[in-house]
């Protein structure tokens, strides 16, 4: 796919704010820091589009970006960030889940992992939620340039292993690098087919 324009539209905290549900939608998830924004900005094509910091937590509400105005990524705040208190913590549970479980616009969740960990406990939780909730989801292994093939494979074979603990099949793979560019025509192809059914 070729990105022909990509928009920041709003941000929000409120449902009941969002854009209208008439566009397919794609969320990047997964824990603070793994790389999301990054990957929003490398995917566009457009540096400064979603917010990037080496601080974790840098995005806090549910930011939509319209992509060649037909569909959308929505960049969410990571889960998991350490120094976030309860309540904040049990403030992002709910308003993401609410998102995630409700949004009938919403194609895929795109989960971001990072592809130099052993398999986190808070990662696999959230894929068992969201099979348990029935939503489709991909893994997308992020900061593949920070070591070697080999490890990476390695990663992904044990993520891999972790999931078939609960599901029958593991979902589809991408092997990203924000700063290398790799995954991007992968990933586009996906959304891509996925908006033409
Ligand atoms: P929050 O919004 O805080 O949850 O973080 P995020 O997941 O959006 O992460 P962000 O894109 O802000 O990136 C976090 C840090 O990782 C930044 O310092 C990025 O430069 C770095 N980073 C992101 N992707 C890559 C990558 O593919 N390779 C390398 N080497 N660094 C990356
Ligand atoms: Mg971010």
């Amino acid at each position: 796919m070729v990105i022909k324009s990509a928009e920041f539209v709003c941000s929000n905290t409120q449902i009941s704010k969002l854009p209208p549900p008439v566009k397919p939608e794609y969320a990047f998830i997964g824990r603070s820091n793994v790389g999301k924004s990054s990957l929003i900005n490398m995917l566009t094509g457009k540096k400064g589009l979603a917010k990037t910091s080496q601080t974790p937590g840098k995005t806090q509400l549910i930011n939509h970006f319209l992509v060649n105005d037909n569909w959308y990524i929505v960049d969410l705040p990571g889960y998991g960030y350490a120094r976030a208190s309860k309540t904040k913590k049990a403030d992002w549970n709910k308003f993401i889940q609410q998102y995630l479980d409700k949004r009938e616009s919403l194609q895929c969740v795109m989960v971001l992992v990072d592809s130099r960990l052993d398999p986190q406990k808070i990662d696999i939780e959230f894929c068992n939620w969201l099979g348990e909730k029935g939503l489709s989801f991909v893994l997308v292994f992020t900061k593949a340039d920070k070591q070697s093939t080999v490890k990476t494979d390695q990663s992904i074979a044990k993520f891999k292993r972790a999931l078939l603990e609960t599901f029958d099949e593991v979902p589809q793979v991408f092997i990203t690098s924000s700063e290398e560019h790799t995954g991007r025509d992968e990933i586009l192809g996906f959304i891509g087919s996925v908006n033409q059914n």
